[in-house]
């Protein structure tokens, strides 16, 4: 099949070196020309598993071609994937990139002698596929839905594992406006051996929602219980989730193994989540049930948990040392979780800013980060080219990620260079680790003196 992809961001590029493997002929656009030529020299603009190696073989197969000339990657394309990004701050969602893409494919469609199916695959309120994007596809070329086609794809890869989770997806949802449609998407996804989902295009833009929405209330709700241990001397919120975990509903038990689904990752304590898609989506959510008038206080709740949870760990840092002024921080983890270099909405940014707030000089290493992408973020000047750099005569670490090279590092090397051998544990990812004596180590979740301390430094 010739498959039209606008976008070439994590999923857009994803999407088409993935589907470019399983040997349809894919046209990767995009409006950067440097992501381009980075992209036709077998680069990834990103930093994601596997997936330059699919880049290289499929350009190098002709089965990918990437372009910034929509016209030459929509000739005789039967199918098209808009997949750029839908950014919001709160309130509003940005569409502006989404309806210049469908204005655009729109023209291209105005000659087109094949029947071309367009459609949405970046995350997108109810309606938005119907009225906004129908709505420009058929003035701009002035056809009518229909004799083109119309679908929604929700795309539920994740960062870290894109490349992975799309060629292993959970089910395919096809938003369709008519059979037509459906049949053409059914068709692209014919090699993906799972469920495949035909609903109505509402349906498949709430779905995406439905998914982030919940994944974001399990970490608040496990956050939460986080802060209420911390309020509990005696209560430790791991040995809490533990027990909740074991109940067969969570983990049931088969052939006499207990199954722990990946699910219960999320949950877990920690600083609260982050990237460029759970706290947008949930945002979009509330502002889309507010504008309907329909009352969600659950979805305000998870996001109002989710806000305090770095201020509370910041406070942990700051009643360990008695107070943050002048104090140097090493952060240790920048990006919202650890495998990507993805810098959006990084809850450990949140814990950086509330640190500074609060007096403290800080220092941040994380593996997956260049100084290029740190200063691009405007990071650069607390940027550290290596762990060993970032905790010389650091008076703390506070630690952000699940990065396994934490639990690999050699602690009592690394903790000699510090001022204060003190360690806040912000993802819990050292509890097992056996720290050299000395080390003064303090995870989240734990009731206890600190956390009676912490109270002062509560802002
Ligand atoms: N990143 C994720 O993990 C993820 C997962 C699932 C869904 N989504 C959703 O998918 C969408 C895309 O997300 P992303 O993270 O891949 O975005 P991104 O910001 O990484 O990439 C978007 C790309 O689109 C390009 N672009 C913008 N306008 C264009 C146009 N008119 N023509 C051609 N190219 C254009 C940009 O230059 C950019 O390269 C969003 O709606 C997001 O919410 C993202």
């Amino acid at each position: 099949m010739i498959v039209t992809i606008v976008g070439t961001g994590y999923v857009g590029l994803v999407t088409g070196a993935c589907l470019a493997s399983r040997g349809h002929d894919v046209r990767c656009v995009d409006v950067s020309e440097d992501r381009i030529g980075l992209i036709r020299s077998g680069k990834a603009p990103f930093y994601e598993p596997g997936l330059e190696d699919i880049l290289q073989r499929c350009q190098a197969s002709g089965n990918l071609s990437v372009t910034t000339d929509l016209a030459t990657a929509m000739r005789g394309s039967q199918i098209s994937l808009i997949a750029v990004g839908t950014p919001g701050d709160g309130e509003h969602q940005d569409l502006s990139y989404l309806k210049t893409a469908a204005g655009q494919i729109g023209m291209n469609l105005k000659n087109a002698s094949n029947y071309h199916v367009v459609t949405v695959k970046s995350t997108v309120v109810p309606g938005t596929t119907r009225n906004i994007v129908n709505a420009l596809v058929e003035e701009k070329s002035g056809v009518k839905a229909g004799e083109f086609g119309l679908c929604m794809n929700p795309e539920f890869l994740r960062e870290g594992s894109a490349v992975e989770d799309f060629m292993n997806p959970d089910r395919v949802v096809i938003g369709e406006l008519d059979a037509k449609s459906g049949a053409v998407m059914e068709a692209l996804y014919d090699s993906f051996d799972c469920e495949k989902l035909h609903v109505s295009l509402e349906e498949a833009e709430l779905t995406k929602y439905a998914s982030n929405a919940l994944l974001a209330t399990l970490i608040s709700f496990a956050n939460e219980l986080a802060a209420l241990c911390e309020a509990t001397p005696g209560a430790d919120v791991e040995t809490v989730m533990d027990g909740l975990h074991l109940d067969h509903r969570l983990s049931p038990m088969a052939d006499g193994k207990r199954i722990r689904p990946a699910i219960l990752t999320y949950l877990r304590a920690g600083i609260g989540f982050g990237g460029s898609c759970l706290p947008k989506d949930v945002n979009a959510l509330r502002t889309y049930a507010r504008r309907n008038q329909v009352p969600a206080p659950l979805l305000d709740a998870v996001m109002a948990t989710n806000a305090r949870r770095p201020e509370q760990v910041a406070a942990m840092a700051e009643a360990a040392l008695g107070g943050l002024a002048g104090k140097t921080v090493a952060l240790l983890g920048l990006a919202f979780k650890a495998g990507t270099d993805d810098l959006r909405s990084s809850p450990a940014i949140a814990v950086l800013q509330s640190l500074i707030k609060r007096g403290a000089k800080v220092r941040t290493y994380d593996a997956f980060i260049t100084r290029a992408a740190a200063a691009a973020a405007g990071l650069e000047s607390f940027f550290a080219e290596s762990m060993e750099a970032a905790l010389e005569q650091a008076d703390a670490a506070l630690l952000t990620t699940v990065d396994s090279a934490f639990r690999q590092a050699d602690w009592k090397r690394l903790l000699s260079r510090m001022r204060t051998p003190v360690l806040i544990d912000g993802r819990n990812v050292l509890r097992n680790v056996r720290l050299p004596e000395g080390a003064r180590y303090y995870p989240i979740g734990q009731g206890g003196p600190l956390h009676e301390m912490e109270r002062q430094w509560a802002v």
